[in-house]
């Protein structure tokens, strides 16, 4: 996994490889909510608003992975250096 940059809530968050985009924005203070952190319930689906997310949930479906437009913060990732997200 690479680093990457998570851009939301006015702020940019640096999140290093083996540490999650849900990890890295509770620990910068943000009140993400999550359920399972598996990839499986839906609870911390997020809206997409730049970058290409790493989908690595087993809820979207393929032609929802490739739309871009939510993501699941406890498992999935980025293929871009910038990831905007709507939260
Ligand atoms: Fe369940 Fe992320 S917390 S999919």
């Amino acid at each position: 996994d690479s680093p990457f940059t998570v851009v939301c809530s006015g702020r940019e968050f640096a999140v290093e490889p083996g540490v999650s985009i849900l990890e890295t924005l509770r620990a910068g203070g943000l009140d993400v909510p999550s359920s399972c952190e598996e990839g499986i319930c839906g609870t911390c689906e997020t809206g997409v608003l730049a970058g290409e997310p790493d989908h690595r949930d087993f809820l979207l479906t393929e032609e929802e992975k490739a739309a871009n437009q939510s993501m699941m913060l406890c498992v999935s990732r980025s293929r871009t250096p910038r990831l905007v997200l709507d939260l």
